[in-house]
């Protein structure tokens, strides 16, 4: 079997000094909070890709309808022969854009890029066996730091499915989008997928299923910070709490201390308390409007070209230029 072309751009120990710079500033500052790229160890990126099956886990299915509908477009419009798919997971809707570059004749190197080395090998292995010829690249980087967009091989499509753009806080939001414009050149493009505004219920059903998956997954973030700093959070004392914010228009996951409780991390020497019923942010999941979503990209100097919605209106996904 062939196996795909792994590269790792950042210094070594990157990702594991700032594990260490996030936990120890998310877990001293008040409120507790911690950055949600920390899900996606082996488990965590399990867990989310059975999210993407729930019956209220609604965002996946929406966004692959409106792939099915706009891939052919979407490649036609780009002609692209690079395809770099940031924070891309298990790469499965990827195929409705493989298959439409593919059939309009220009893909020849697909780059997916994550912070998963696990799901990133894993999807590697599966588009290399899809698409025979096709080269594939894959990127292990936090796209906060360098966002693993190769030189050449244009014109490139830069995908960023899922609306995991919505797990940015507004002013990382804004950097990154920045940092995507400045390494685009004319002729590029890029694909942006959001969830959008919608009843509350809804939303809140999607960040708290009732088999708890969510739940599992929010609580993950611990485990991670067991495995990897020796703390010893007890997942069991911790409960899942998803929020709509309806002034940020964001869902909020949250996880609970049940009691008050000391935990111990000595990978930095540090032992935290937690007060009963304290509750400590491990996400947010911005919803959008159209109107939000062109003027963020125009301010980052992106121009909305095209934008689909699946039939009810749940998710949209624009393709924006170089402006
Ligand atoms: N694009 C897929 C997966 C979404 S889950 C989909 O639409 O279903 C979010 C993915 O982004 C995960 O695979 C996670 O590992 C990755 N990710 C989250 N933060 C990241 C970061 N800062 N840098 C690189 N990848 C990141
Ligand atoms: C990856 N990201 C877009 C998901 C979301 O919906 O914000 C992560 C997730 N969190 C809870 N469920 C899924």
């Amino acid at each position: 079997m062939t196996e795909p072309r792994i590269e790792r751009c950042l210094p070594d120990g990157f990702l594991a000094d700032s594990l260490r710079a996030d936990a120890l500033a998310g877990l001293t500052a008040s409120p507790k909070s911690l950055p949600p790229k920390w899900f996606y160890d082996e488990r965590g990126s399990e867990l989310f890709d059975k999210i993407t099956l729930l019956d209220e886990y609604y965002p996946t299915r929406a966004e692959r309808a409106i792939l099915r509908d706009a891939a052919a477009e979407v490649a036609a419009a780009t002609r692209a022969r690079t395809l770099v798919e940031l924070g891309s997971g298990s790469a499965d809707k990827t195929r409705l854009l493989l298959d439409a570059l593919r059939g309009a004749g220009t893909l020849s190197r697909y780059v997916p890029v994550d912070v998963s080395e696990a799901a990133l090998i894993t999807a590697s292995r599966r588009v290399l066996d899809g698409y025979p010829g096709l080269a594939v690249h894959a990127v292990v980087s936090d796209f906060e730091e360098h966002l693993g967009l190769p030189d050449g091989g244009g014109p490139r499509l830069v995908a960023f499915l899922g609306g995991t753009i919505g797990n940015l806080l507004p002013v990382q939001r804004a950097a990154f989008l920045l940092s995507i414009r400045a390494r685009l050149a004319e002729g590029d493009a890029l694909l942006l997928g959001t969830d959008l505004v919608k009843d509350p219920a809804v939303l809140v059903a999607a960040y708290d299923d009732a088999a708890g998956v969510t739940a599992a997954f929010n609580k993950n973030i611990l485990s991670v910070l067991n495995a990897e700093l020796g703390a010893d959070f007890d997942l069991d004392a911790f409960d899942h709490v998803a929020l709509w914010d309806p002034a940020a228009e964001w869902i909020e996951m949250r996880l609970r201390s049940a009691y008050r409780q000391q935990v111990k991390l000595p990978g930095i020497g540090l032992t935290v308390t937690f007060g009963e019923g304290e509750e400590m942010r491990t996400e947010v999941s911005a919803k959008f409007r159209r109107e939000r979503v062109q003027a963020e990209l125009a301010a980052a100097g992106l121009a909305m070209r095209s934008w689909w919605t699946d039939e009810k209106a749940r998710f949209g996904l624009s393709l924006s230029v170089p402006s």
